[in-house]
């Protein structure tokens, strides 16, 4: 696992090949396999591989994520608001398990903030913009989009040694 982290980079640029579907499957799985208060389970995932789609999605952040329109995969986590007051804990969770799956299966990722974001042209937030767009009911809040491809960058990995250890307080801060 911290093999895996070391790894891990935020992945803006993708080639231009779908995503593999039993990979997808996989990363699918491994967000309902999170854990969540109460074991409430309140998110729910768009997977978005329709480029037209993704093309409108790009429109969903002020300035606009230009790298989403090019992205061959985007997964639009929601959380049912209705069930929960920790939803936006249990999407984050979610949102990193199929992070560090995607790692896993050789994919890259970014996660694109949507929670208190505004779409382009600042008039409507993040969240009402996708809501509209992918038909999403009205009890739902958009946490974030996981961005999902094949790599098209290379980006260094960390090392233990330049981690910032001064931020681990022994008993006291
Ligand atoms: C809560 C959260 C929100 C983020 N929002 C965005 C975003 O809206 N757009 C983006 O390109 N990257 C976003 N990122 C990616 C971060 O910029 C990135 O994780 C950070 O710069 C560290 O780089 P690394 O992921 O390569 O280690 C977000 C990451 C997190 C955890």
């Amino acid at each position: 696992m911290l093999d895996l982290l070391m790894k891990r980079r935020s992945i803006r640029k993708y080639k231009q090949e779908p995503v593999e579907a039993a990979k997808l499957e996989k990363i699918m799985q491994a967000a309902l396999l999170s854990p969540s208060s109460r074991g409430r389970t309140p998110w729910e995932f768009v997977v978005v591989q329709n480029r037209e789609t993704l093309k409108a999605l790009g429109r969903c952040r002020h300035p606009q994520q230009a790298f989403l329109p090019d992205t061959p995969a985007a997964i639009v986590v929601l959380g049912d608001t209705s069930v929960t007051d920790v939803w936006v804990e249990d999407c984050s969770i979610a949102m990193t398990i199929m992070q560090m799956e995607a790692e896993t299966l050789g994919l890259g990722s970014c996660w694109i903030q949507i929670r208190n974001r505004t779409a382009q042209g600042e008039e409507q937030m993040s969240s009402a913009f996708i809501k509209e767009l992918l038909h999403i009911p009205e009890q739902y809040e958009v946490l974030a989009v996981l961005a999902l491809g094949v790599p098209d960058e290379e980006k260094p990995g960390r090392d233990l040694e330049t981690l910032q250890y001064g931020k681990i307080h022994n008993e006291v801060f």
